[in-house]
């Protein structure tokens, strides 16, 4: 492919390198006074002298034109800025540069649509000219610029702009409708740099979702040719940093923008030709954005936030924002997704409520805060639906931690993220949805999960694992669990999880060939099965025998896969056949937290804050939610693994009763001085959940410095063991120091601080001053507070 081979000759390629703008142009790009430009289908434009940039009539959505700047050397063609995006021009309009000087834009009846703005000094425009770095000029002469499109920018910034006090940027309504939409980047003549939502369609600003923390007041935005955009005080010296470390603008096409969804971007392209790195993708990619997450950034106002009314707003793996409708909503105008969203169901009436047609869809980690009106606590989730359910105005509960909040229409600022928590309960009514199914919980503790059809499985297995199920269950504490029927569902499946035989995972393995990992007591193998889902096959080796041996194998395996919580590895079947004992588990496609932690580029501190509140979260309920309690014995970074989003999910629980009791302990791992290992295991102390919760304090201390806890060159001698380090750091109050090369976290450090915290009580020596991982999520998510912890071995040397 052309893409892949440069044919330039290197004299031609420093031509095109050169940061002058007039060097290399092949053809003269001076505009002269009463040259026009007229909008038709074709190409009508004028080009800056590399060719780069083009300046001319654009057609928008709709049909009419857009006097505009964009991207000419690129398939995408980007606009960079425009003149009339929200009154468009239709087809015939021209633009001319008046033999006065004033760039005039008329329809084809000869009406003013825009015209450039004469400056005070009204000097005489002599020509015009589209630079290379994409600004249209209009000149007294060669040093002398009379107006600039710099001056006046859209929603974008390119290198070598600069946006003084009092300039803003606008986002553009979507994606593809360039008209002012509904945020602003505005550098304020107060000196502060802030990001608006506005009373979207007036001009009115709304709310500030995010400004930089700066000791000083601003004066510019700069965005320089070293691809580095920064917030300057008026004296020069930087007040923030909005992106930095990026490639120059030589080798990148670079753009920071203000986008429809709120967030500004700063994006970088290849230069064709230029590529030393022929690997990098032909399209825009994202170098850095601000802020982190747009969903949790808007959550008050007058407005309904990042999405629509009704609609929540969630981040994709892409970490683009996008808005949602709950179960049993629609869109109120299919077209445009950043609308509201409205029930798509006749909503209870008060004079005649029908409490039996209507119920909820539960979704974990939801919440839509400012529309409530009666909170109530502690109550439990039974309570908060019945509360919610008898009450016509209740279009929605929360639950978490407690806590029961009623929501009333229209539910404003919608969010889903790990690190909100809890659960929110919408209501709908049941004989208008098809989604009954889902308002059970996927809790294993007093409910069943009932498995739709579709899932997993092709119908043609029901009946093999309708009657294997059976096999599991009988004399199983089967009748002590309490089912919950919803609907007429027949399919009520303690588990959902498939039995294979050992030919049919040596073919989805291929004989065993690409192994994943391997232990001291499992081998694990990436295998494909006929359905094509990938899997992660664990070949266990000297599983415990006697006993019921086999019978017992099956118990646990069902116990393991009862446990179906976001943050554990799902276990999707096993295999028990002759000597074979294997686990057949859904593949994580990001590899293991030890991976991705301790690689030089780092995850962003928000990563790692939804890692850390992940983790916690499946402890938990291994700890305390599940019917029996699972203690993991062995959690470490190896264990934890990443789905393709980045969430964490715990593998291996369960196991440490599969095996013989001493081999859950590997040697090598009882070796560190201080590896994840509770001290209770080299005592004879009663080996507890509060062995997790250490292992957990210590992963805690590692994520959040991203450093392992062991490291033999550290600058200094005292940072080798960094438990030992974090506790000396807490103590003289420089907890900065932990994240010294860590911009994130240290624009965050309240939360770093209760995070430390958090981990130091968790590695204490003494187990019962241990939390419970239950309120280690609490203290998490900020719901309890924090206090200064003992130096985590006071206890034990004050008993010797
Ligand atoms: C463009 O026009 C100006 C004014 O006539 C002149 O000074 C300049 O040299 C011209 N530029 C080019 C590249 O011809
Ligand atoms: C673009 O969005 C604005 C604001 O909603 C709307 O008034 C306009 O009609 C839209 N333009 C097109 C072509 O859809
Ligand atoms: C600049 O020129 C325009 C058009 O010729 C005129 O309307 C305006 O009053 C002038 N401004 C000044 C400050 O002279
Ligand atoms: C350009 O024009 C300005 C004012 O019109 C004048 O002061 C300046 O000397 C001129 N520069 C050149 C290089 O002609
Ligand atoms: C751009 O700004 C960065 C940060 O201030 C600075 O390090 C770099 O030298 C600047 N580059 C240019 C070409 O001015
Ligand atoms: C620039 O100004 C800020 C306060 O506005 C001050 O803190 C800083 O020391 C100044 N820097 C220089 C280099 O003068
Ligand atoms: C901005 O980045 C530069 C270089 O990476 C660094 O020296 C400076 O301290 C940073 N400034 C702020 C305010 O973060
Ligand atoms: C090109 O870039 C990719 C990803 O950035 C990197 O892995 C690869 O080593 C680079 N190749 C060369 C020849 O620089
Ligand atoms: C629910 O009922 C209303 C009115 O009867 C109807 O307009 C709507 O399409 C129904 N929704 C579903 C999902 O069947």
């Amino acid at each position: 492919m052309a893409s892949l081979c440069f044919p330039f000759p290197s004299l031609l390629l420093l031509f095109l390198l050169s940061p002058s703008f007039a060097v290399a142009q092949t053809t003269n790009p001076n505009i002269t006074l009463g040259k026009s430009l007229t909008a038709h289908s074709g190409d009508s434009f004028w080009s800056s002298a590399s060719g780069d940039f083009a300046f001319g009539f654009r057609q928008a959505l709709g049909g009419d034109y857009l006097l505009a700047i964009w991207f000419n050397k690129i398939d995408d063609k980007t606009v960079v800025w425009s003149a009339n995006r929200d009154k468009l021009a239709p087809e015939g309009s021209t633009v001319v540069l008046t033999k006065s000087g004033q760039l005039v834009l008329n329809d084809p009846a000869g009406k003013q649509i825009w015209a450039s703005t004469f400056t005070a000094t009204n000097q005489s425009v002599s020509f015009a000219v589209l630079l290379d770095n994409g600004n249209f000029i209009l000149a007294a002469n060669d040093s002398e610029i009379v107006w600039q499109s710099f001056d006046y920018p859209t929603d974008t910034i390119l290198p070598s702009q600069i946006l003084n006090k009092g300039k803003k940027l606008v986002a553009s309504y979507s994606e593809t409708n360039y008209s002012s939409g509904r945020f602003e980047f505005s550098m304020q003549t107060d000196g502060n740099l802030v990001l608006y939502t506005r009373n979207f369609p007036s001009d009115v600003l709304s709310t500030d979702y995010w400004s930089p923390n700066t000791q000083s007041f601003g004066f510019q935005v700069v965005f320089n040719l070293s691809g580095s955009i920064v917030l300057i005080a008026e004296n020069k010296t930087i007040l923030n940093n909005l992106s930095s470390n990026n490639p120059t603008a030589q080798t990148f096409y670079q753009r920071a923008i203000l986008e429809h969804d709120g967030v500004f971007r700063h994006y970088i392209y290849p230069r064709s030709g230029t590529g030393r790195n022929s690997s990098w993708p032909k399209a825009w990619s994202v170098s850095k954005f601000i802020p982190s997450n747009i969903c949790l950034a808007i959550s008050e106002g007058s407005d309904s936030g990042a999405c629509g009314f009704n609609s929540y707003c969630r981040l994709g793996d892409d970490q683009k924002p996008f808005c949602t409708c709950p179960d049993g909503y629609v869109l109120l105008d299919p077209n445009d997704v950043t609308k509201s969203c409205k029930p798509n169901f006749v909503p209870q009436s008060c004079a005649y409520p029908e409490i039996d047609n209507f119920d909820f869809v539960s979704m974990d980690n939801t919440d839509w805060p400012q529309s409530d009106y009666g909170h109530y606590l502690p109550v439990n989730e039974d309570w908060c639906r019945n509360e919610c359910l008898k009450d016509c105005f209740c279009a929605a509960a929360i639950f978490r931690d407690g806590n029961c909040w009623k929501k009333k229409f229209p539910l404003s600022f919608g969010k889903m993220d790990y690190s909100v928590g809890g659960k929110a309960l919408i209501k709908i009514r049941r004989s208008n949805s098809t989604l009954q199914s889902q308002n059970l919980d996927k809790n294993c503790n007093n409910k069943t999960k009932i498995v739709i059809g579709s899932v997993l499985l092709g119908s043609s297995l029901f009946l093999n694992i309708l009657l294997f199920l059976l096999t599991l269950l009988i004399g199983h504490r089967f009748s002590r669990r309490k089912l919950k029927f919803n609907g007429e569902d027949p399919f009520i499946l303690g588990v959902n999880l498939r039995a294979f035989s050992y030919e049919a995972l040596n073919k989805a393995t291929k004989g065993f060939k690409e192994q994943l990992g391997s232990g001291a007591f499992a081998t694990v193998y990436k295998g494909t099965l006929d359905d094509n889902n990938l899997v992660a096959v664990k070949k266990l080796e000297n599983i415990a025998k006697g006993g019921s041996g086999e019978n017992e194998f099956k118990v646990e395996v069902s116990a393991i896969a009862r446990s179906n919580h976001k943050n554990l590895v799902k276990l999707v079947g096993f295999c028990n056949e002759g000597e074979h004992r294997m686990l057949v588990y859904e593949f994580m496609e990001n590899g293991s937290l030890a991976d991705f932690l301790f690689k030089p580029s780092k995850p962003t501190w928000y990563t790692r804050i939804q890692l850390v509140l992940g983790i916690a979260r499946g402890l938990s309920y291994l700890h305390e939610e599940c019917s029996t309690q699972i203690i993991h014995c062995d959690i470490k970074p190896q264990n934890i693994l990443l789905d393709d989003s980045y969430g964490a999910k715990i593998a291996d629980f369960g196991l440490a009763k599969l095996l013989k009791k001493d081999q859950t302990r590997t040697m090598t791992a009882i070796r560190g001085t201080k590896g994840y290992v509770a001290p209770e295991w080299f005592r004879s102390f009663p080996i507890t959940v509060k062995v997790d919760v250490y292992s957990f304090g210590i992963l805690l201390l590692e994520i959040i410095c991203c450093r392992k806890n062991f490291e033999m060159e550290t600058e200094d001698e005292d940072e080798m063991i960094l438990s030992d380090w974090v506790y000396d750091c807490m103590n003289e109050k420089e907890i900065e120091k932990l994240v010294r090369d860590d911009e994130e976290a240290r624009d965050d450090m309240k939360r770093v601080e209760r995070f430390v915290k958090i981990g130091i009580w968790c590695i204490q020596e003494e187990p019962s001053l241990r939390p419970s991982m239950k309120k280690v999520v609490q203290m998490l998510e900020g719901a309890v507070e924090v206090s200064t912890p003992p130096d985590p071995s006071s206890f034990i040397s004050a008993i010797k």
